[in-house]
């Protein structure tokens, strides 16, 4: 069945295959991108990579006012479970999670994962990416990360879309963006996590240009706020 993806700046996405909806890293509040509000996005299920603010975002209203199931990792699930959230299951890399429509499989990232407590910062586990099986397709949310070589493990899963950061600084850029699209062999590669703010400022046509030019894979730069649809 065709499913409808969705781009809301930065890292956030969501999914929809018409009878269940998914977000992922939903940060709406003070994300310079996003095109809509934290109050008028529903979900089933939301995944969140990793804690820092702008992947956990708004995931705690959402999923107070929706009630939708969160999947995490381990130590962000158990503090997200302090705040208050009922509904969280939390995994770990090499896991597979399922949830309405699909499923998640925790992979691994190179990055790193804390959030502010107060005047505190804390350290709630490892950061992840998702390998996500939903209305026939395979897509690969990198999470924030660098280039590993172990994409190529990923890349054996079949990928149709790989969303990969290009942002650069704080992940990998797009040039070490078009070695992961070697490896990750997806169809179809969507750039995020770029041009959200100056320090990660990149051009993501000419990105697409190289990725075109080296890889099998096709870019699809999305505006935030536009919605694609793709059929398995
Ligand atoms: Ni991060
Ligand atoms: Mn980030």
């Amino acid at each position: 069945m065709p499913v409808t993806l969705t781009y809301h700046g930065h890292s956030a996405f969501g999914l929809s295959d018409g009878s269940s909806s998914v977000l992922i890293d939903p940060w709406f509040t003070g994300n310079p991108a996003a095109t809509v509000a934290a109050k008028d996005v529903t979900a089933d299920t939301i995944l969140i990579t990793h804690a820092h603010d702008d992947h956990v975002g708004d995931a705690l209203s959402i999923a107070k006012r929706t009630k939708a199931t969160v999947i995490t990792v381990n130590e962000l699930g158990v503090y997200l479970q302090s705040q208050g959230l009922k509904d969280v299951v939390p995994g770990n890399h090499g896991g597979t999670i399922a949830f309405k429509g699909g499923t998640a499989k925790f992979t691994q990232a190179w990055h790193s994962s804390s959030l502010g407590v107060g005047d505190d910062r804390v350290a709630p586990g490892v950061p992840a990416g998702f390998i996500v099986r939903y209305g026939g397709l395979v897509i690969y949310f990198a999470g924030d990360t660098a280039l590993f070589g172990d994409m190529a493990l990923i890349g054996e899963e079949g990928l149709d879309i790989a969303v990969l950061p290009i942002g650069d600084r704080f992940t990998m850029g797009p040039s070490d963006a078009v070695r992961a699209a070697k490896l990750l062999k997806a169809k179809t590669v969507i750039p995020c996590h770029y041009n959200t703010f100056p320090p990660i400022e990149q051009d993501a046509n000419s990105f697409a240009k190289a990725l075109v030019g080296s890889t099998s894979s096709t870019a699809v730069i999305m505006k935030p706020g536009q919605s694609q649809t793709f059929e398995p």
